[in-house]
Formats: structure tokens, C-alpha cells, sequence
């Protein structure tokens, strides 16, 4: 059954912005109470369930390459780091679960990139990354308490409402959501990997990173006067026509982590004076022939294994377990 609650999202989207920063964070540490499934329906709780991705719905398919650079094989063996280019599939998105969001719409941000490169073995490899260097909670099991207090926020409910209590509680939320930007340009936002994998080079050494896809194009984002004027598909537009006119490239980077720097919280951005590594260049340069079936079938999995590139944040190993049952649900 299709049910639309775009209506709500927007209400209590309203109510984010509303939101005033109190003192006292609450932070859950220990093995996930959420399941895969019950992760995913706090989603639609918070969306609708519309038969679609439960979240990141409107979205964009390009093909292009990968190719790596040199300085990758210093921190990992990972096969994909040490050849020519490979075939990638790449996909922008508007961060909410609502298939039709205005482009220009609060629950846009933090908008997607997720990018697989097809390895020559078959491994395919996959990164997702957004907008915000740091994510909105600490724990997967945090996000479903907050998505649940969205989806049970009505435009009656007496203040303080579930989500006005949420707020109230994690000063973190707030300033995540009053932070977030609007890009001019699916091609001139910088994307962050936020949940830290583990790297082990040829010898043996290992260390943490987080990934971050840096545009060849200047960053640019809106102005709150140049958002409310764009209009509802402004992204998807202007992408559609930019990649048709020239290929869109992004560098890929490993931000190492320093001492202290936490591995499994991803609530907490690492310092921008991290050392970056370059990984490699995104290169977009074609629609497939047959987007919506390859939107359809796509599916990222961004906490997967490889050699030499292990996930590190509890968040991301939970997050892989989330995504297939959303595509299952989407077929
Ligand atoms: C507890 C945290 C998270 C949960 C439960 C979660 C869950 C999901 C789900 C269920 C989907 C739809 C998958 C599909 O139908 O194929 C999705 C998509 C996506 N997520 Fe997450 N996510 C989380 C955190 C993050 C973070 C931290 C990032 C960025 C670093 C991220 C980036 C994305 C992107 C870019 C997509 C769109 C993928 C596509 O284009 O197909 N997510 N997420």
C-alpha cells in the first residue's frame, strides 16, 4: 500500500528549524537494538512508505570512470586502487524519502552521492556520501528514535511535540540542521563519506580514514533568497544539461584520522587540518540508456569488505544490513 506523508515530512521539517539548542546529549553506545527492518520502517515512518528508497528517493543515474591515483597504494591494497580507470555508476540525490521533493525543499539537504565502481574481479566497490562532514546522531539506533519522533510530529501536536523533545534533548541534531547547505550545482557540492572505514596497505599498515569527493567545479551554494526562487527541479535539470554538455569530475580523498579522532562516531566531524590523501577521479560523463531500470536495481553497499578497506564505524557495517531490505521493498 502506497501512503504519502510528504505532508507531514513538511511540518515537522517546519519544526526542525524551530528548534533551539538545549543543553544535554544523550549518546547510546552498545549492540543495536534496531533490526534491519525495523530501521527501514522508521524511515517510512518518518517519509511514507512509497514503494521507493526509504530515503535519498528522487535521484539522478550517470556512468563514467574511476581512476585511481598513485599515492592510494600507500594506504591500501584494495585492487581497484592500482589499475587504469573502471567503469563506474553514479547516482546524485535529494536527501529526503519523498519521491516528488522540490529540489529546493528543506528536507533536500543533505543531498547524496553514492558512486560503485565495477572492479575487473566483480567486487564491486561502493562509497555514499553526502553533503555534511559529520552525520545528524552518533548510532543507528539514535536515527530511529529521531526519524520515529518526525514520523509521530503532526501539525497539532501540542508543544512540545515528539520531535520539539528530540531536539530538545540532542543539541547536535540542531545545529546539524540549521547548518545544512543548498548547492547550485549537483556538481559543486563537496560530498563527505562521514562513517570511518579502516585501510591496511601491502605491508600491513593500517589506518582510519573518511572519504571525501571534492568538485573540479568551484563549490556554490544558495543563498536563502536564490533557494526560495529555484525552481523544483533545479538540480536534476541542471545536471542532466552539464553532464550532456562536458564530463563532471570530483577527486577522492582519504581525510586520516589523527590522535583522538573518533572511529565510531560519526556525529563528530574530524578536524578539516587532517591530512588527505588523493584516492582517485570521479569522471560523469553519460545518462545510461535505461536510467530508470538501472535506478531500479541499484544497490549501494557501502559497508562491505574489501582487501585492504574494512568498515570501522559500527554505523556503516548496520547501515549495509538496511539497504537491501530497502531495495527489496522497492521492486
Ligand atoms: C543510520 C544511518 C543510516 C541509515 C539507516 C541509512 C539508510 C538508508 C537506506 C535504507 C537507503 C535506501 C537504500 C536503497 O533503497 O537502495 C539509503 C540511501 C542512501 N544513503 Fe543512507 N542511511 C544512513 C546513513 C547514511 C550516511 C551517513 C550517508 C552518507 C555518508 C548516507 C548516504 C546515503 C545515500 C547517498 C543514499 C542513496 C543511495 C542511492 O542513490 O541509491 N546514508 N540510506
Amino acid at each position: 500500500m502506497l501512503r504519502s506523508r510528504s505532508g507531514n515530512f513538511a511540518s515537522a521539517a517546519a519544526a526542525f528549524l524551530l528548534g533551539s539548542a538545549l543543553a544535554g546529549a544523550a549518546l547510546a553506545g552498545g549492540p543495536a537494538k534496531e533490526s534491519p527492518l525495523s530501521m527501514v520502517e522508521a524511515l517510512h515512518s518518518a517519509f511514507g512508505d512509497h514503494h521507493d528508497r526509504a530515503v535519498h528517493t528522487k535521484g539522478l543515474v550517470f556512468v563514467g570512470t574511476f581512476t585511481p591515483a598513485k599515492e592510494a597504494r600507500t594506504l591500501t591494497k584494495e585492487p581497484i586502487f592500482s589499475g587504469g580507470p573502471l567503469p563506474v555508476i553514479a547516482r546524485f540525490s535529494l536527501f529526503a524519502g519523498v519521491p516528488d521533493l522540490a529540489d529546493n525543499d528543506d528536507g533536500a539537504s543533505p543531498a547524496g552521492l553514492a558512486v560503485k565502481v565495477k572492479a575487473k574481479d566483480g567486487d564491486d566497490f561502493d562509497i555514499e556520501a553526502n553533503q555534511h562532514p559529520d552525520f545528524i546522531v552518533s548510532t543507528f539506533d539514535e536515527f530511529a528514535v529521531f526519524l520515529r519522533a518526525v514520523g509521530s510530529t503532526k501539525p497539532d501536536s501540542p508543544h512540545p511535540s515528539p520531535v520539539e523533545q528530540f531536539l530538545a534533548t540532542h543539541p547536535h541534531a540542531v545545529q546539524f540542521l540549521h547548518s545544512r547547505t543548498y548547492p547550485a550545482s549537483y556538481a559543486q557540492a563537496r560530498y563527505w563519506g562521514i562513517n570511518a572505514v579502516k585501510f591496511t596497505n601491502a605491508k600491513g599498515q593500517s589506518v582510519f580514514v573518511r572519504y571525501t569527493f571534492k568538485p573540479h567545479a568551484p563549490e556554490k551554494y544558495l543563498t536563502p533568497d536564490e533557494r526560495k526562487v529555484a525552481g523544483p527541479s533545479y538540480l536534476g535539470d541542471e545536471i542532466v544539461r552539464r553532464i550532456a554538455a562536458a564530463p563532471v569530475s570530483f577527486d577522492l580523498y582519504a581525510q586520516i584520522a589523527g590522535k583522538g579522532d573518533k572511529i565510531d562516531d560519526p556525529a563528530v566531524a574530524w578536524p578539516a587540518t587532517r591530512k588527505m590523501v588523493k584516492l582517485g577521479t570521479l569522471t560523469l560523463v553519460n545518462q545510461p540508456d535505461d536510467p530508470n531500470e538501472v535506478a531500479r536495481t541499484l544497490l549501494f553497499l557501502p559497508g562491505q569488505s574489501h582487501p585492504g578497506v574494512e568498515a570501522a564505524d559500527p554505523m556503516l557495517v548496520l547501515r549495509n544490513t538496511a539497504y537491501p531490505i530497502s531495495l527489496g521493498e522497492r521492486q
